[in-house]
């Protein structure tokens, strides 16, 4: 095959950058990328297929040497129906790979649900309204799996985006029914819970435990400070850089699978029924 000169360039796919996951993830990402002299060019695609196509044909047009996507919104097929681009490492960070490669670079998702469910459990909640993207990336069902069979009592699921806005609008549904406690798929949803509940004049935790996922940074400055799952959101940036650029520098190399740690973080917004 053609020997191309590489750009140092890496393309990087993530839905929103206004989600602070997102953000540290692109920063430990980014850290690693500096030092071994590779730049990137960054892409908010939202969950919207047209433009996660459009991402990627820009980013193959500007010739980047491998690419890191985040995003749901970039379907499975695409990937591989862009020529250009299967030449190049992908890395794809909540889906199995589809690229010809498959390094794989994840957090134990069904270790987390389940840990949250083990909480519920332990504090006697029977039913849990859990909310979730309707068409949720590998990971995120990982997580819901890992939830639901290890859960005793009744799941009450309402479809929701990965936002502060749609878990805000979820509550007043919530209510209608007997759930006591309420997980998130993302803390980001549970902080627009926390919203819709206190509009409504009901009180973490008295009236309602509340559950997020990932441990972003605000969930300790909020009141009362989110329960939530914590993954190495940094880490997982760089690690996925770290293998991204020996793939580019080592075509022939094995394939690398991290699976890094959660850990269940407890704070004050969850209470015993
Ligand atoms: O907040 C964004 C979510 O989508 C995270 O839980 C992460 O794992 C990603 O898949």
């Amino acid at each position: 095959r053609m020997v191309m000169k590489k750009s140092q360039t890496i393309g990087i796919i993530v839905p929103d950058i206004t989600n602070p996951f997102f953000a540290t993830l692109v920063k430990g990402i980014e850290e690693v990328l500096f030092k071994s002299d590779f730049m990137s060019i960054l892409c908010n695609v939202d969950t919207d297929d047209e433009k996660g196509i459009k991402a990627l044909e820009a980013l193959n047009h500007r010739g980047v040497d491998g690419l890191i996507v985040a995003s749901s919104g970039v379907s499975m097929g695409e990937l591989v129906k862009q020529e250009a681009l299967k030449n190049i490492p992908v890395i794809e960070l909540d889906r199995q790979s589809t690229s010809q490669i498959k390094d794989s670079i994840k957090t134990d998702d069904y270790l987390g649900g389940k840990l949250v469910a083990n909480l519920l459990n332990n504090l006697e909640h029977h039913i849990v309204a859990v909310l979730f993207p309707e068409s949720s990336s590998q990971n995120i069902l990982k997580r819901l799996e890992g939830f639901s069979a290890n859960f005793l009592g009744d799941v009450i699921y309402f479809a929701t985006d990965l936002t502060k806005s749609s878990g805000k609008k979820r509550v007043s549904d919530i209510l209608l029914t007997e759930a006591t406690a309420i997980f998130a798929a993302n803390d980001e949803i549970a902080f627009g819970v926390y919203a819709g509940l206190s509009d409504c004049g009901k009180k973490i935790p008295e009236d309602y435990s509340v559950v997020g996922y990932d441990d972003i940074e605000m969930s300790s400055y909020i009141y009362p400070p989110l329960t939530t799952v914590s993954q190495p959101i940094f880490e997982l940036g760089q690690k996925t850089a770290n293998t991204l650029i020996q793939r580019i520098e080592h075509p022939e190399m094995d394939e690398t699978e991290i699976v890094l740690p959660v850990q269940l973080i407890q704070r004050l917004s969850v209470a015993h029924t």
